[in-house]
Protein backbone atom coordinates (compact mmCIF):
# COMPACT_ATOMS: atom_id res chain seq x y z
CA UNK A 1 0.00 0.00 0.00
CA UNK A 2 2.65 2.49 0.89
CA UNK A 3 4.44 1.64 -2.25
CA UNK A 4 1.87 2.84 -4.73
CA UNK A 5 1.10 5.48 -2.50
CA UNK A 6 5.01 6.46 -2.89
CA UNK A 7 4.24 6.30 -6.79
CA UNK A 8 1.30 8.47 -6.71
CA UNK A 9 3.09 11.32 -4.91
CA UNK A 10 5.89 10.41 -7.50
CA UNK A 11 3.79 10.78 -10.21
CA UNK A 12 1.94 13.92 -9.02
CA UNK A 13 5.60 15.62 -7.99
CA UNK A 14 6.95 14.94 -11.84
CA UNK A 15 3.86 16.13 -13.41
CA UNK A 16 4.29 19.26 -11.42
CA UNK A 17 7.31 19.88 -12.92
CA UNK A 18 5.24 19.16 -16.15
CA UNK A 19 7.45 15.38 -16.31
CA UNK A 20 5.99 12.58 -17.84
CA UNK A 21 5.55 9.51 -14.97
CA UNK A 22 5.63 7.48 -18.26
CA UNK A 23 8.22 5.23 -16.43
CA UNK A 24 5.66 4.29 -13.44
CA UNK A 25 3.45 2.43 -16.70
CA UNK A 26 4.96 -1.14 -17.90
CA UNK A 27 4.63 0.38 -21.62
CA UNK A 28 4.90 3.44 -20.86
CA UNK A 29 1.15 4.54 -22.21
CA UNK A 30 -2.35 4.73 -20.02
CA UNK A 31 -0.74 7.14 -17.22
CA UNK A 32 -4.56 8.26 -16.62
CA UNK A 33 -7.48 5.73 -16.97
CA UNK A 34 -8.37 5.26 -19.81
CA UNK A 35 -11.88 6.65 -21.40
CA UNK A 36 -13.92 5.54 -24.73
CA UNK A 37 -17.11 4.00 -25.34
CA UNK A 38 -18.05 -0.04 -25.72
CA UNK A 39 -20.35 -1.91 -27.52
CA UNK A 40 -21.14 -4.37 -25.07
CA UNK A 41 -23.56 -2.95 -22.51
CA UNK A 42 -25.96 -1.55 -25.05
CA UNK A 43 -25.85 -3.60 -27.80
CA UNK A 44 -24.55 -7.33 -26.33
CA UNK A 45 -23.21 -9.03 -29.63
CA UNK A 46 -25.82 -7.15 -32.18
CA UNK A 47 -23.41 -4.27 -33.38
CA UNK A 48 -22.42 -3.51 -36.82
CA UNK A 49 -21.10 -1.20 -39.20
CA UNK A 50 -24.09 1.33 -38.64
CA UNK A 51 -23.54 1.12 -35.13
CA UNK A 52 -20.14 2.37 -34.96
CA UNK A 53 -20.07 4.82 -36.94
CA UNK A 54 -23.51 6.32 -35.69
CA UNK A 55 -22.08 6.13 -32.08
CA UNK A 56 -18.31 7.27 -33.48
CA UNK A 57 -19.96 10.52 -34.55
CA UNK A 58 -21.81 11.43 -31.78
CA UNK A 59 -18.40 10.79 -29.60
CA UNK A 60 -17.32 14.00 -31.99
CA UNK A 61 -20.09 16.24 -32.17
CA UNK A 62 -21.28 16.37 -28.59
CA UNK A 63 -17.96 16.82 -27.43
CA UNK A 64 -17.11 13.52 -25.98
CA UNK A 65 -14.02 13.07 -27.46
CA UNK A 66 -12.27 16.14 -26.24
CA UNK A 67 -13.07 15.41 -22.85
CA UNK A 68 -10.92 12.34 -23.31
CA UNK A 69 -13.76 9.36 -24.20
CA UNK A 70 -11.48 8.27 -27.08
CA UNK A 71 -11.39 4.16 -27.61
CA UNK A 72 -14.18 2.92 -29.31
CA UNK A 73 -14.49 -0.60 -28.11
CA UNK A 74 -15.49 -3.36 -30.63
CA UNK A 75 -16.33 -5.99 -27.92
CA UNK A 76 -16.49 -9.94 -29.09
CA UNK A 77 -18.03 -10.96 -32.16
CA UNK A 78 -15.84 -8.70 -34.20
CA UNK A 79 -14.61 -11.72 -36.10
CA UNK A 80 -16.28 -15.19 -37.96
CA UNK A 81 -16.79 -17.80 -35.58
CA UNK A 82 -14.15 -19.80 -37.19
CA UNK A 83 -10.46 -19.08 -38.03
CA UNK A 84 -9.31 -19.25 -41.66
CA UNK A 85 -7.98 -22.26 -42.91
CA UNK A 86 -4.57 -21.27 -42.88
CA UNK A 87 -5.15 -20.22 -38.91
CA UNK A 88 -5.75 -16.33 -39.00
CA UNK A 89 -8.67 -14.61 -37.92
CA UNK A 90 -11.17 -13.45 -40.25
CA UNK A 91 -13.11 -10.57 -40.37
CA UNK A 92 -17.01 -10.53 -40.12
CA UNK A 93 -18.41 -9.87 -43.71
CA UNK A 94 -21.93 -9.26 -42.57
CA UNK A 95 -20.99 -7.01 -40.04
CA UNK A 96 -18.67 -4.99 -41.43
CA UNK A 97 -19.62 -4.63 -44.96
CA UNK A 98 -17.28 -2.13 -46.38
CA UNK A 99 -13.73 -4.04 -44.37
CA UNK A 100 -12.87 -3.57 -40.47
CA UNK A 101 -10.04 -1.47 -42.01
CA UNK A 102 -11.98 0.88 -43.49
CA UNK A 103 -14.40 1.15 -40.62
CA UNK A 104 -11.27 1.89 -38.33
CA UNK A 105 -9.73 3.87 -40.90
CA UNK A 106 -12.53 6.45 -41.56
CA UNK A 107 -14.96 6.29 -38.52
CA UNK A 108 -12.21 5.82 -36.21
CA UNK A 109 -9.24 7.43 -36.93
CA UNK A 110 -10.50 9.49 -39.17
CA UNK A 111 -12.69 11.06 -36.13
CA UNK A 112 -9.72 11.43 -33.73
CA UNK A 113 -10.92 8.11 -31.69
CA UNK A 114 -8.81 5.13 -31.36
CA UNK A 115 -9.47 1.87 -31.79
CA UNK A 116 -9.76 -1.34 -29.78
CA UNK A 117 -9.84 -4.58 -30.22
CA UNK A 118 -11.58 -7.79 -27.87
CA UNK A 119 -10.38 -11.13 -27.62
CA UNK A 120 -9.70 -13.62 -24.79
CA UNK A 121 -6.99 -15.56 -23.43
CA UNK A 122 -8.62 -18.81 -23.99
CA UNK A 123 -10.05 -20.89 -26.82
CA UNK A 124 -13.25 -19.24 -27.46
CA UNK A 125 -14.35 -15.10 -26.58
CA UNK A 126 -16.90 -14.83 -24.23
CA UNK A 127 -19.74 -14.81 -26.79
CA UNK A 128 -18.45 -18.32 -28.87
CA UNK A 129 -15.58 -16.56 -31.35
CA UNK A 130 -12.58 -17.93 -31.84
CA UNK A 131 -10.25 -16.12 -29.42
CA UNK A 132 -6.27 -15.75 -28.95
CA UNK A 133 -4.66 -18.69 -26.73
CA UNK A 134 -2.10 -19.87 -28.53
CA UNK A 135 -2.23 -17.52 -31.36
CA UNK A 136 -0.97 -14.50 -29.50
CA UNK A 137 1.89 -13.58 -32.10
CA UNK A 138 -0.30 -13.96 -34.84
CA UNK A 139 -3.34 -12.05 -33.23
CA UNK A 140 -1.67 -9.34 -32.07
CA UNK A 141 0.16 -8.60 -35.66
CA UNK A 142 -3.51 -8.74 -37.54
CA UNK A 143 -4.96 -6.02 -34.99
CA UNK A 144 -2.04 -3.75 -35.45
CA UNK A 145 -2.60 -4.06 -39.05
CA UNK A 146 -6.25 -2.60 -38.63
CA UNK A 147 -4.73 -0.01 -36.28
CA UNK A 148 -5.44 -1.35 -33.36
CA UNK A 149 -4.51 1.59 -30.54
CA UNK A 150 -6.18 -0.99 -27.35
CA UNK A 151 -6.99 -4.75 -26.14
CA UNK A 152 -9.78 -5.71 -23.90
CA UNK A 153 -8.23 -9.06 -23.17
CA UNK A 154 -11.48 -11.94 -21.65
CA UNK A 155 -11.08 -14.66 -19.67
CA UNK A 156 -13.80 -16.90 -21.19
CA UNK A 157 -12.90 -20.39 -22.23
CA UNK A 158 -9.29 -20.71 -20.76
CA UNK A 159 -9.04 -24.37 -20.61
CA UNK A 160 -7.95 -24.66 -16.91
CA UNK A 161 -5.25 -22.16 -17.36
CA UNK A 162 -6.32 -20.17 -13.74
CA UNK A 163 -6.14 -20.80 -10.54
CA UNK A 164 -3.43 -19.75 -8.85
CA UNK A 165 -2.03 -16.00 -9.74
CA UNK A 166 1.64 -17.41 -11.90
CA UNK A 167 -0.82 -19.32 -14.00
CA UNK A 168 -2.74 -16.08 -14.81
CA UNK A 169 -0.16 -14.17 -15.32
CA UNK A 170 2.04 -16.72 -17.37
CA UNK A 171 -1.21 -16.57 -20.17
CA UNK A 172 -1.58 -13.04 -19.52
CA UNK A 173 1.48 -11.97 -20.24
CA UNK A 174 1.83 -13.82 -23.33
CA UNK A 175 -0.33 -11.64 -24.87
CA UNK A 176 1.14 -8.46 -23.46
CA UNK A 177 5.01 -9.33 -24.83
CA UNK A 178 2.92 -10.19 -28.27
CA UNK A 179 1.31 -6.74 -28.53
CA UNK A 180 4.51 -5.16 -27.56
CA UNK A 181 6.52 -7.12 -30.96
CA UNK A 182 4.21 -5.00 -32.85
CA UNK A 183 5.75 -1.92 -32.09
CA UNK A 184 2.33 -0.13 -32.22
CA UNK A 185 1.32 1.82 -28.99
CA UNK A 186 -1.63 -0.55 -27.59
CA UNK A 187 -3.16 -0.01 -24.30
CA UNK A 188 -3.62 -3.46 -22.89
CA UNK A 189 -6.72 -3.76 -20.73
CA UNK A 190 -6.95 -7.11 -19.05
CA UNK A 191 -10.79 -8.80 -18.22
CA UNK A 192 -10.59 -11.84 -15.46
CA UNK A 193 -12.89 -10.24 -13.64
CA UNK A 194 -10.60 -10.24 -10.58
CA UNK A 195 -9.72 -13.76 -10.82
CA UNK A 196 -6.49 -14.72 -9.15
CA UNK A 197 -6.15 -10.73 -7.80
CA UNK A 198 -4.68 -9.02 -10.72
CA UNK A 199 -4.10 -5.93 -8.37
CA UNK A 200 -1.16 -8.04 -6.96
CA UNK A 201 0.65 -8.75 -10.30
CA UNK A 202 -1.14 -7.39 -13.94
CA UNK A 203 0.54 -3.67 -13.40
CA UNK A 204 4.07 -4.97 -14.57
CA UNK A 205 2.08 -6.64 -17.76
CA UNK A 206 -1.18 -4.17 -18.71
CA UNK A 207 -2.69 -1.48 -17.93
CA UNK A 208 -5.48 -2.14 -16.19
CA UNK A 209 -7.64 -5.49 -15.19
CA UNK A 210 -11.14 -5.75 -14.22
CA UNK A 211 -12.15 -6.61 -10.58
CA UNK A 212 -15.24 -8.11 -10.89
CA UNK A 213 -17.60 -10.12 -12.65
CA UNK A 214 -19.91 -8.27 -15.20
CA UNK A 215 -21.52 -4.99 -13.69
CA UNK A 216 -25.41 -4.88 -14.23
CA UNK A 217 -27.68 -1.74 -14.50
CA UNK A 218 -28.69 -1.62 -10.85
CA UNK A 219 -27.46 0.34 -8.17
CA UNK A 220 -27.45 -2.88 -5.27
CA UNK A 221 -30.40 -5.06 -6.55
CA UNK A 222 -27.93 -8.52 -5.46
CA UNK A 223 -28.38 -11.68 -7.79
CA UNK A 224 -27.30 -15.40 -7.42
CA UNK A 225 -25.67 -15.01 -10.62
CA UNK A 226 -22.87 -13.02 -8.73
CA UNK A 227 -22.78 -14.72 -5.74
CA UNK A 228 -19.80 -13.15 -3.86
CA UNK A 229 -21.39 -9.94 -1.78
CA UNK A 230 -19.76 -6.19 -1.26
CA UNK A 231 -17.38 -7.22 1.59
CA UNK A 232 -15.90 -10.31 -0.08
CA UNK A 233 -13.34 -8.60 -1.81
CA UNK A 234 -11.91 -11.90 -3.24
CA UNK A 235 -14.21 -13.93 -5.09
CA UNK A 236 -13.43 -17.64 -5.98
CA UNK A 237 -17.08 -17.09 -8.60
CA UNK A 238 -16.95 -13.72 -10.03
CA UNK A 239 -20.36 -14.43 -12.20
CA UNK A 240 -22.24 -11.20 -13.60
CA UNK A 241 -24.84 -8.99 -13.07
CA UNK A 242 -22.97 -7.46 -10.15
CA UNK A 243 -24.42 -4.24 -8.51
CA UNK A 244 -22.76 -0.68 -8.14
CA UNK A 245 -23.30 -1.11 -4.48
CA UNK A 246 -21.22 -4.97 -5.04
CA UNK A 247 -18.50 -3.54 -7.25
CA UNK A 248 -18.23 -0.98 -5.07
CA UNK A 249 -17.40 -2.87 -2.02
CA UNK A 250 -15.10 -5.36 -4.09
CA UNK A 251 -13.09 -2.03 -5.07
CA UNK A 252 -13.09 -0.20 -1.85
CA UNK A 253 -10.38 -2.60 -0.18
CA UNK A 254 -7.82 -3.10 -2.66
CA UNK A 255 -7.41 0.72 -3.98
CA UNK A 256 -4.32 1.36 -3.40
CA UNK A 257 -3.43 -0.72 -6.36
CA UNK A 258 -3.50 1.59 -8.62
CA UNK A 259 -0.45 3.36 -10.17
CA UNK A 260 -0.45 5.87 -12.69
CA UNK A 261 -0.52 3.26 -16.10
CA UNK A 262 -2.45 0.48 -14.07
CA UNK A 263 -5.73 0.96 -12.94
CA UNK A 264 -8.37 -1.22 -11.15
CA UNK A 265 -11.21 -1.55 -13.31
CA UNK A 266 -14.90 -1.43 -12.10
CA UNK A 267 -16.17 -2.26 -15.71
CA UNK A 268 -18.05 -0.12 -17.97
CA UNK A 269 -20.25 2.64 -17.11
CA UNK A 270 -23.96 1.34 -17.35
CA UNK A 271 -25.09 5.50 -16.96
CA UNK A 272 -27.92 6.11 -19.90
CA UNK A 273 -28.85 2.11 -19.63
CA UNK A 274 -32.03 3.08 -18.33
CA UNK A 275 -32.27 0.66 -15.00
CA UNK A 276 -30.83 3.23 -12.05
CA UNK A 277 -32.30 6.86 -11.00
CA UNK A 278 -30.50 9.81 -12.23
CA UNK A 279 -29.27 9.94 -8.50
CA UNK A 280 -28.33 6.42 -8.76
CA UNK A 281 -26.32 7.18 -12.05
CA UNK A 282 -24.60 10.18 -10.71
CA UNK A 283 -22.97 8.27 -7.31
CA UNK A 284 -21.91 5.48 -9.68
CA UNK A 285 -20.20 8.29 -12.04
CA UNK A 286 -18.71 10.24 -9.51
CA UNK A 287 -17.01 7.14 -7.85
CA UNK A 288 -15.46 5.32 -10.88
CA UNK A 289 -13.91 8.41 -11.87
CA UNK A 290 -12.55 9.08 -8.45
CA UNK A 291 -11.68 6.07 -7.95
CA UNK A 292 -10.09 5.99 -11.33
CA UNK A 293 -11.79 2.95 -13.08
CA UNK A 294 -11.86 3.49 -16.98
CA UNK A 295 -14.48 5.32 -17.55
CA UNK A 296 -16.02 3.64 -20.65
CA UNK A 297 -19.45 4.47 -21.77
CA UNK A 298 -21.49 1.72 -22.01
CA UNK A 299 -25.29 3.19 -23.29
CA UNK A 300 -26.12 4.02 -27.41
CA UNK A 301 -25.16 7.44 -27.42
CA UNK A 302 -28.01 7.79 -30.10
CA UNK A 303 -30.99 8.62 -28.37
CA UNK A 304 -29.36 10.08 -25.13
CA UNK A 305 -31.16 11.80 -22.66
CA UNK A 306 -30.36 16.04 -21.46
CA UNK A 307 -30.02 14.29 -17.75
CA UNK A 308 -27.63 10.78 -18.95
CA UNK A 309 -25.72 13.62 -21.25
CA UNK A 310 -25.02 16.10 -18.47
CA UNK A 311 -23.53 13.18 -15.88
CA UNK A 312 -21.68 11.73 -18.54
CA UNK A 313 -19.84 15.23 -19.74
CA UNK A 314 -19.27 16.75 -16.11
CA UNK A 315 -15.80 18.32 -16.64
CA UNK A 316 -15.19 18.53 -12.60
CA UNK A 317 -16.17 14.92 -12.39
CA UNK A 318 -13.95 13.47 -15.18
CA UNK A 319 -11.40 16.06 -13.82
CA UNK A 320 -10.71 13.21 -10.60
CA UNK A 321 -10.49 10.78 -12.63
CA UNK A 322 -7.95 12.06 -15.18
CA UNK A 323 -5.99 14.04 -12.03
CA UNK A 324 -2.42 13.76 -12.73
CA UNK A 325 -2.17 11.67 -9.60
CA UNK A 326 -3.16 8.29 -9.86
CA UNK A 327 -4.48 7.62 -6.67
CA UNK A 328 -7.97 6.17 -6.02
CA UNK A 329 -9.80 8.28 -3.39
CA UNK A 330 -10.07 5.16 -0.20
CA UNK A 331 -13.28 4.67 1.76
CA UNK A 332 -12.58 5.70 5.43
CA UNK A 333 -16.31 4.70 6.71
CA UNK A 334 -19.33 2.62 6.63
CA UNK A 335 -22.20 3.14 8.99
CA UNK A 336 -25.56 0.87 9.66
CA UNK A 337 -28.61 3.01 9.63
CA UNK A 338 -31.88 1.34 10.14
CA UNK A 339 -32.98 2.48 7.02
CA UNK A 340 -32.78 -0.31 4.80
CA UNK A 341 -34.25 -0.52 1.09
CA UNK A 342 -35.77 -3.33 -0.43
CA UNK A 343 -33.08 -5.13 -1.24
CA UNK A 344 -31.65 -5.12 3.10
CA UNK A 345 -29.20 -1.85 2.14
CA UNK A 346 -29.17 0.64 4.67
CA UNK A 347 -25.90 2.65 5.23
CA UNK A 348 -24.00 5.58 4.78
CA UNK A 349 -20.22 5.93 3.13
CA UNK A 350 -17.96 8.21 3.84
CA UNK A 351 -14.24 8.13 0.43
CA UNK A 352 -11.54 11.02 0.41
CA UNK A 353 -8.52 10.95 -1.08
CA UNK A 354 -5.69 13.45 -2.57
CA UNK A 355 -5.70 15.24 -6.16
CA UNK A 356 -3.45 17.52 -7.50
CA UNK A 357 -1.81 20.69 -6.12
CA UNK A 358 -2.92 19.63 -2.89
CA UNK A 359 -6.78 19.33 -2.90
CA UNK A 360 -8.79 16.73 -1.40
CA UNK A 361 -11.83 15.00 -2.72
CA UNK A 362 -15.05 13.89 -0.63
CA UNK A 363 -17.60 11.91 -1.21
CA UNK A 364 -20.87 10.96 1.10
CA UNK A 365 -23.07 7.89 -0.19
CA UNK A 366 -26.20 7.47 1.33
CA UNK A 367 -26.94 4.12 0.66
CA UNK A 368 -30.30 3.69 2.55
CA UNK A 369 -34.18 4.10 1.46
CA UNK A 370 -34.61 7.91 2.14
CA UNK A 371 -33.08 11.72 2.41
CA UNK A 372 -30.79 12.17 4.94
CA UNK A 373 -28.10 15.19 6.33
CA UNK A 374 -25.02 13.26 6.64
CA UNK A 375 -22.11 14.81 8.57
CA UNK A 376 -18.96 13.58 9.83
CA UNK A 377 -15.95 15.72 11.53
CA UNK A 378 -12.82 16.17 9.02
CA UNK A 379 -11.26 13.94 11.37
CA UNK A 380 -12.99 11.10 10.22
CA UNK A 381 -12.84 12.15 6.46
CA UNK A 382 -9.63 12.13 6.46
CA UNK A 383 -8.86 8.40 8.26
CA UNK A 384 -9.85 9.09 11.76
CA UNK A 385 -6.47 9.93 13.25
CA UNK A 386 -7.02 13.01 15.33
CA UNK A 387 -3.25 15.00 14.34
CA UNK A 388 -3.86 14.15 10.48
CA UNK A 389 -2.79 17.81 8.81
CA UNK A 390 -5.75 17.50 6.82
CA UNK A 391 -8.18 17.83 9.95
CA UNK A 392 -6.21 20.42 10.97
CA UNK A 393 -6.67 22.45 8.11
CA UNK A 394 -9.46 25.04 6.73
CA UNK A 395 -10.87 24.16 3.50
CA UNK A 396 -13.40 25.74 0.64
CA UNK A 397 -15.56 23.56 -0.45
CA UNK A 398 -16.75 23.16 -3.92
CA UNK A 399 -19.71 20.84 -4.81
CA UNK A 400 -18.95 19.09 -8.15
CA UNK A 401 -22.54 18.62 -8.71
CA UNK A 402 -23.27 21.88 -8.67
CA UNK A 403 -24.93 24.45 -11.16
CA UNK A 404 -21.70 25.27 -12.75
CA UNK A 405 -20.43 21.97 -13.71
CA UNK A 406 -23.84 20.50 -14.84
CA UNK A 407 -25.18 21.33 -18.29
CA UNK A 408 -29.21 22.48 -17.79
CA UNK A 409 -31.51 20.26 -19.76
CA UNK A 410 -32.73 22.63 -21.85
CA UNK A 411 -29.11 23.25 -23.10
CA UNK A 412 -28.55 19.74 -22.93
CA UNK A 413 -31.42 18.88 -24.87
CA UNK A 414 -30.47 21.43 -27.57
CA UNK A 415 -26.67 20.58 -28.30
CA UNK A 416 -28.41 16.50 -28.52
CA UNK A 417 -31.06 17.50 -30.67
CA UNK A 418 -28.25 19.44 -33.31
CA UNK A 419 -29.54 22.81 -32.66
CA UNK A 420 -26.72 23.92 -31.73
CA UNK A 421 -22.93 22.93 -30.73
CA UNK A 422 -21.51 21.47 -27.48
CA UNK A 423 -18.34 24.40 -28.10
CA UNK A 424 -21.60 27.04 -28.84
CA UNK A 425 -24.43 26.54 -26.63
CA UNK A 426 -24.63 29.54 -23.42
CA UNK A 427 -21.61 30.81 -24.77
CA UNK A 428 -19.55 28.05 -24.30
CA UNK A 429 -20.19 27.60 -20.75
CA UNK A 430 -19.92 23.98 -20.88
CA UNK A 431 -17.06 23.25 -23.25
CA UNK A 432 -13.83 21.78 -21.37
CA UNK A 433 -11.52 20.49 -24.80
CA UNK A 434 -9.28 18.31 -23.10
CA UNK A 435 -7.47 17.79 -25.96
CA UNK A 436 -6.04 21.62 -26.05
CA UNK A 437 -5.79 22.06 -22.00
CA UNK A 438 -4.51 19.27 -20.15
CA UNK A 439 -6.76 18.55 -17.06
CA UNK A 440 -3.40 19.52 -15.00
CA UNK A 441 -3.14 22.95 -16.98
CA UNK A 442 -7.00 23.53 -16.51
CA UNK A 443 -6.76 22.94 -12.44
CA UNK A 444 -3.91 25.68 -12.47
CA UNK A 445 -5.95 27.83 -13.84
CA UNK A 446 -8.29 27.65 -11.59
CA UNK A 447 -10.88 26.86 -14.62
CA UNK A 448 -14.23 26.70 -12.62
CA UNK A 449 -15.74 23.92 -15.02
CA UNK A 450 -12.87 21.68 -13.54
CA UNK A 451 -13.56 23.45 -10.08
CA UNK A 452 -16.64 23.24 -9.30
CA UNK A 453 -19.29 25.25 -7.75
CA UNK A 454 -18.03 27.48 -4.40
CA UNK A 455 -20.43 26.27 -1.62
CA UNK A 456 -18.60 27.34 1.56
CA UNK A 457 -16.03 26.74 3.99
CA UNK A 458 -15.06 23.92 6.68
CA UNK A 459 -12.83 25.15 9.21
CA UNK A 460 -9.58 23.37 10.56
CA UNK A 461 -11.00 20.60 12.68
CA UNK A 462 -14.90 21.21 11.92
CA UNK A 463 -17.27 18.93 10.55
CA UNK A 464 -18.53 18.26 6.93
CA UNK A 465 -21.79 18.63 6.34
CA UNK A 466 -24.47 17.65 3.37
CA UNK A 467 -27.88 18.11 3.90
CA UNK A 468 -30.82 16.56 2.02
CA UNK A 469 -28.68 14.23 0.21
CA UNK A 470 -30.94 11.37 -1.59
CA UNK A 471 -31.44 7.81 -1.46
CA UNK A 472 -28.53 6.02 -3.44
CA UNK A 473 -27.55 9.96 -4.43
CA UNK A 474 -23.91 11.33 -3.32
CA UNK A 475 -23.08 14.28 -1.92
CA UNK A 476 -19.30 15.03 -4.07
CA UNK A 477 -17.09 17.77 -3.24
CA UNK A 478 -13.69 19.07 -4.13
CA UNK A 479 -11.94 20.96 -1.15
CA UNK A 480 -8.86 23.58 -1.46
CA UNK A 481 -6.93 24.22 1.41
CA UNK A 482 -7.19 28.02 2.82
CA UNK A 483 -3.85 28.53 3.52
CA UNK A 484 -0.46 28.25 1.91
CA UNK A 485 0.39 24.86 4.15
CA UNK A 486 2.00 21.99 2.28
CA UNK A 487 0.05 18.81 2.65
CA UNK A 488 1.82 16.61 0.36
CA UNK A 489 3.83 14.62 3.13
CA UNK A 490 0.36 13.22 3.75
CA UNK A 491 0.03 11.07 1.13
CA UNK A 492 2.75 9.36 2.20
C1 LIG B 1 -17.46 -10.97 -20.72
C2 LIG B 1 -16.86 -9.64 -20.30
C3 LIG B 1 -17.77 -8.51 -20.75
C4 LIG B 1 -17.94 -8.57 -22.26
C5 LIG B 1 -18.48 -9.93 -22.68
C6 LIG B 1 -18.52 -10.09 -24.19
O1 LIG B 1 -18.65 -11.23 -20.06
O2 LIG B 1 -16.66 -9.61 -18.91
O3 LIG B 1 -17.26 -7.25 -20.35
O4 LIG B 1 -16.71 -8.33 -22.87
O5 LIG B 1 -17.69 -10.98 -22.14
O6 LIG B 1 -19.05 -11.31 -24.57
Amino acid sequence: MRQNRVFALIASCLSELGLAASGLSYNGLNLSPQMGWDTYNAYALNYNETTIRDNANLLVSLGFRDLGYKVVIFDDAMTEQNRSSNGTLVENAAKFPNGLKNLVDSAIHGNGLLFGAYSSAGRWTCGGYSASLGHEQADAAWWASLGADYLKYDNCYNEGNSGTPQLSEHRYALMSNALNSTGRNIVYSLCNWGDDKPWEWASTISNSARISGDIYDQFDRPTTSCPCGPNEYYCEVPGYACSVLNILGKASVITSKNQPGYFNDLDMLEVGNGGMTYDEYKTHFSMWAAIKSPLIMGNKLTGLSPEDYGILTNPAVIALNQDPNGAAISRQLVEQVNDKDKWGFGEVQVWSGGLYGGDQVVAYINAANTTRTISCSLVDVFGGISTNENAQEAWQLYDLWGNETVIPTSSAAMVINGTVSIEAVDNGKWYYNASQTSWAEGLAQNSSLLLGTPVGTVSAGGSLTAQNVPPHGIQLWRLKSMSQMARKRDEL
